[in-house]
């Protein structure tokens, strides 16, 4: 081979590497569980930059934010039902969530529904929902991760067969998880063992008011976990806000942006760590900085394979 073939098959060879470093570790389940709050339009940009591993959000709402990622509509309350059909009708989506934590108080974000009230809203407004023309995929209600929530859903499927010989029937799981892994791994298997066919959706899920370095090693013990586990569909951290937004019951250590904007090592790590190009500290508005001085690297590198190749 002539050196200038060699070279110009070592640039093939180099260009291919560069291509392969613009992937990114995506898993289908990975998603944002989207809180508004005054910093969502700046600092959410970087959940949908072109390396971000997120495929879907839901924002705890029949109506969609202004992300660019695919969206799951939920019908939030028992009481928004029948507003919300209309509107979902008109979106392009293929699953709905739906309840937000009826078994939990308002005061802690929960609807304080009962599990009759709901099952009778259930049969009217949402049952439909599943069959033509709609043909959605339906949550069971997201209750909260307890036994109060075990409890909910057991009541809400009596309630359901009182009034329907086919109770109410639904398509997976939509759940909510707070504490340790130990506990995390246990409350999954304990669903799993209720609803062995149906696929899981842990909608949020944390490890309140511990170390920043117990936060983090959660975060990294759950992702490998809920990625392997095949009934586990989706699932999104809570939260993603800026510390200060965080509120009493999982305090700021959960976040994923400091006070002015960057991304936690928390928030690196969601989107995938340095693999896909995330580090603490960045914002959303750097990450096309950090792309270029990506390129810079891998043609340095260029570089000096080209030189050592004229030595050669
Ligand atoms: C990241 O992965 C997704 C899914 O495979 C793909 O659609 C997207 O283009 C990827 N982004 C980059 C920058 O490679
Ligand atoms: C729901 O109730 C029906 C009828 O009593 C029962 O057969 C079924 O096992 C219950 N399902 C769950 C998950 O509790
Ligand atoms: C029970 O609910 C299903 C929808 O899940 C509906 O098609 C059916 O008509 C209902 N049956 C009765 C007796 O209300
Ligand atoms: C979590 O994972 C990241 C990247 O894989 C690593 O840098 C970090 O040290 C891990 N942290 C803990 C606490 O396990």
């Amino acid at each position: 081979m002539t050196p200038i073939l060699l070279r110009i098959v070592l640039l093939a060879a180099l260009l291919s590497i560069t291509t392969a470093s613009s992937t990114n570790s995506t898993t289908p389940k990975r998603g944002l569980t989207y809180i508004s709050t005054t910093h969502s339009s700046t600092d959410d940009r970087i959940f949908t930059t072109a390396r971000s591993p997120l495929t879907w959000y839901y924002n705890y709402a029949y109506t969609p934010s202004s992300i660019s990622l695919p969206f799951a509509p939920m019908i939030h309350s028992a009481s928004d039902a029948q507003d919300a059909i209309s509107t979902i009708e008109s979106l392009d989506v293929t699953h709905v969530l739906t309840f937000n934590e009826p078994d939990g108080s308002t005061a802690s974000g929960g609807t304080n529904t009962t599990p009759s009230d709901a099952a009778s809203i259930w049969l009217d407004a949402i049952a439909p929902l599943r069959l033509p023309p709609y043909d959605l995929f339906i949550s069971l209600p997201a209750t909260t991760g307890s036994s109060q929530g075990l409890t909910w859903l057991s009541e809400f499927n009596t309630s359901c067969y009182a009034l329907n010989s086919s109770g109410c029937e639904f398509d997976f799981v939509a759940t909510h998880w707070y504490g340790d892994f130990d506990g995390l791994a246990s409350w999954l298997g304990q669903l799993h063992a209720l609803y062995p066919n149906k696929k899981i959706w842990l909608t949020e899920f944390a490890v309140p008011a511990v170390s920043a370095t117990d936060t983090l090693s959660f975060m990294n013990e759950s992702l490998t976990y809920l990625d392997r586990l095949s009934y586990v569909e989706r699932y999104g951290w809570f939260g993603a806000f800026r510390t200060d937004d965080a509120g009493a019951f999982t305090g700021g250590g959960v976040s994923m942006f400091d006070n002015s904007g960057k991304l936690t090592e928390l928030g690196a790590t969601y989107l995938g760590g340095e693999a896909d190009g995330f580090e603490e500290g960045q914002r959303s508005d750097a990450s096309v900085a950090k792309c270029g001085a990506t390129t810079l690297t891998v043609l340095g590198l260029d570089l000096i394979v080209m030189m050592v190749m004229e030595v050669w």
